[in-house]
């Protein structure tokens, strides 16, 4: 597979999508965007890949948002179908079945803020800016920011970002919950790889379980959640890997899950 603006790298189970435009800090062109759209649709897809990982290229930036030169020509129609498909995406990686890890290095803003919230978790390094600078645009967020923020940090931060615009340092972002590992940036990648190669690992359909009962727990009553959790659990016990897992415990070995 080659994109323009895109590369993808595999390493065993693990695939890396990185955002390849460094030159305009990656930011998200209409390209760019559907180009990460079909990219994540085939992650999605592949059996053989377990955990994605979504990367920047570059030192400087993870993603700098949604390309602004681009934006400013739009129509209220075009703004409204760009917002569309920009959710769409985040919407598409929040609900990959598989996890995804943002590996953010440099600059997390805007659009590049939104990717990185709707990955499940994010692994940063200690130079890397998190933030929501579009109100210094006449803008809001409108890849989802406002509500993903809303839901991981809550009110008072997602206000203060929003309403600011104010970049704050992965420190910060660490405090707030939005950043899972906090790294030097020399150990950035390892980092990723260690818990990219830890997620691969488990069983597959215990993580799209897992996935499947935070998610959509988070949008439910407590109720609807624990109902969700018991239907989740009790189908698998359909799988083999759960016998294996169990088996393997009992016979004090490793488990090898096939994703069956
Ligand atoms: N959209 C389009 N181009 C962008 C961009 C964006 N969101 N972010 C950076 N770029 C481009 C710059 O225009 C510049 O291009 P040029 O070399 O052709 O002029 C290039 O990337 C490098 O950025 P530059 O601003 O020169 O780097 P810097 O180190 O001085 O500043 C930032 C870095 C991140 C503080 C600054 O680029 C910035 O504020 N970007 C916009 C962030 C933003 O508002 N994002 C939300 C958009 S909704």
């Amino acid at each position: 597979m080659a994109y323009r603006n895109l590369e993808i790298a595999h390493r065993g189970a693990v695939r890396t999508i990185t955002v390849n435009r460094p030159d305009k800090l990656n930011a998200l062109n209409r390209d760019t965007l559907n180009k990460l759209t079909l990219a994540f649709a085939q992650a999605a897809q592949d059996d053989a890949v377990r955990v994605v990982v979504l990367a920047g290229a570059g030192e400087k930036a993870f993603v700098a948002g949604a390309d602004i030169a681009e934006m400013h020509g739009y129509s209220t129609v075009q703004a409204q179908a760009f917002s569309r498909a920009g959710q769409r995406l985040a919407s598409a990686i929040e609900r990959l079945g598989k996890p995804v890890i943002a590996r953010v290095q440099g600059f997390a803003l805007g659009g590049g803020m939104e990717l990185a919230m709707a990955c499940h978790l994010r692994v940063a390094s200690e130079k890397a800016k998190f933030g929501q600078p579009e109100i210094n645009l006449g803008l809001i967020p409108g890849f989802g920011g406002t509500q993903r923020l809303l839901r991981l940090a809550g009110r008072a931060a997602a206000l203060e970002l929003c309403l600011t615009g104010a970049p704050v340092s992965a420190q910060r972002a660490y405090e707030l919950g939005l950043v899972n590992r906090l790294v030097p940036p020399e150990a950035l990648d390892e980092a990723v790889n260690a818990l990219a190669d830890q997620l691969a690992a488990t069983a597959p359909l215990a993580a799209a379980g897992v996935l499947d009962a935070v998610l959509t727990g988070g949008e439910a009553t407590l109720d609807q959640g624990l109902e969700f959790e018991t239907q989740t659990f009790a189908l698998l016990f359909a799988t083999g890997d759960m016998r294996e897992g169990t088996a393997a415990f009992m016979e004090k070995r490793k488990a090898a899950f096939k994703g069956e």
